[in-house]
């Protein structure tokens, strides 16, 4: 049986952020075609998405690669919506720049140049980041959509998250100008940390940075100055709030709080005395990029609101970290 508000497919169907929007878009009525990288060497268990309420009938697993972007033709055929979700996520520095911008930017252009064919599809969400606008090396505490990161800029920041900074930057503004060359409906959305619960079977890495005082990893410490977040289910949500809007314009930052590093170290201590929590005074010592806050006022100004807050994006992460044995 066909979901009763029609066919959209979602990239990235293992990931964070990617399963818990199937989830959502399945709840909401839609059919789902997902795509995930297949492995020859080693079949991949999809039981958490197949399993989902609903999944039996509405959804359908597809094999996409972006570094084969005609592979996602299948997916996107007969859907009124497309959510490119999938990214290489490389934080090590393991590929060069030019190797993970040529896969992200070709890889999603691709998938563009097919959607022109579709006779269906009415609107394309890209999920961007907040590494897309923060890093300009302007001293602003909260920024917009007008803000983009400078490509020069993150390579002089010499940090391992280079190729990742850069190619979520590069890829978004390439979206958008195909999108508006080519006259497709096109938006994006620029989460900030994204936190809460899971249901994909990888510890996802947005977690784990949010959780390294409880997990007591120090070298995680310095994206902690300045942490913008948001709740998954908030972020899956507003990716269904635009794709069912009716007249979305460009970008859109997706993040409702933000929480400095003296401020986390003392919210986790007095709400979890279980953990041992670095303290106030030695966290003061701890240098590293100070993230601005994103406004969501034009989300927000659109007519979405916010669910959940800094207590749910915590008991949610660390309950379902406990039930997964992470901690
Ligand atoms: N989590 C955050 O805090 C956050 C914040 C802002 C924006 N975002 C954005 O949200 C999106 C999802 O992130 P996430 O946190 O959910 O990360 P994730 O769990 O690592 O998911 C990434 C997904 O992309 C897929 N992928 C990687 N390389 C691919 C390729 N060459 N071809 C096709 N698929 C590929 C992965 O498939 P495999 O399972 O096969 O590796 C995985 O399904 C990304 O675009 C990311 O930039 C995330």
């Amino acid at each position: 049986m066909e979901g009763n508000k029609g066919r959209v497919c979602v990239t990235g169907g293992t990931g964070y952020i990617g399963s818990w929007i199937i989830k959502r878009l399945l709840e909401n009525g839609y059919s789902v075609n997902a795509t995930i990288r297949s492995n020859p060497e080693h079949e991949k268990d999809l039981s958490f998405l197949t399993s989902l309420p609903g999944a039996s009938q509405n959804l359908q697993i597809f094999s996409a690669d972006l570094e084969n972007p005609e592979s996602f033709g299948a997916a996107i055929e007969g859907c009124i919506g497309v959510f490119l979700v999938a990214t290489p996520i490389d934080f090590k520095g393991r590929e060069p720049e030019e190797v993970v911008n040529k896969r992200t930017i070709d890889g999603t252009l691709g998938i563009l140049k097919a959607c022109l064919n579709s006779k269906t599809l009415k609107r394309i969400v890209y999920t961007s980041s907040a590494s897309a606008v923060v890093f300009n090396g302007k001293d602003i505490e909260v920024m917009d959509e007008s803000f983009w990161s400078d490509v020069d800029y993150i390579r002089s920041l010499n940090s391992s998250g280079d190729s990742y900074f850069i190619s979520k930057t590069l890829t978004e503004k390439s979206a958008l100008e195909f999108a508006e060359q080519h006259g497709l409906d096109l938006v994006t959305i620029i989460p900030s940390f994204v936190f809460g619960p899971f249901i994909c079977p990888k510890l996802p890495a947005s977690i784990y940075t949010s959780l390294a005082m409880v997990f007591g990893d120090k070298d995680q410490y310095s994206y902690l100055i300045n942490f913008p977040m948001i709740h998954v289910d908030d972020v899956a949500k507003a990716h269904i709030f635009l794709f069912e809007h009716s007249n979305p314009k460009g970008r859109y930052n997706c993040s409702s709080d933000a929480i400095t590093i003296e401020g986390m170290s003392e919210f986790l201590s007095s709400k979890y005395p279980d953990f041992t929590i670095p303290t106030v005074e030695s966290v003061k010592e701890i240098k590293g990029y100070k993230f601005p806050s994103l406004s969501p006022k034009k989300l927000l100004d659109a007519g979405f609101k916010f669910k959940y807050g800094i207590n749910e994006m915590f008991d949610d992460a660390i309950q379902c970290c406990k039930e997964k044995g992470y901690l």
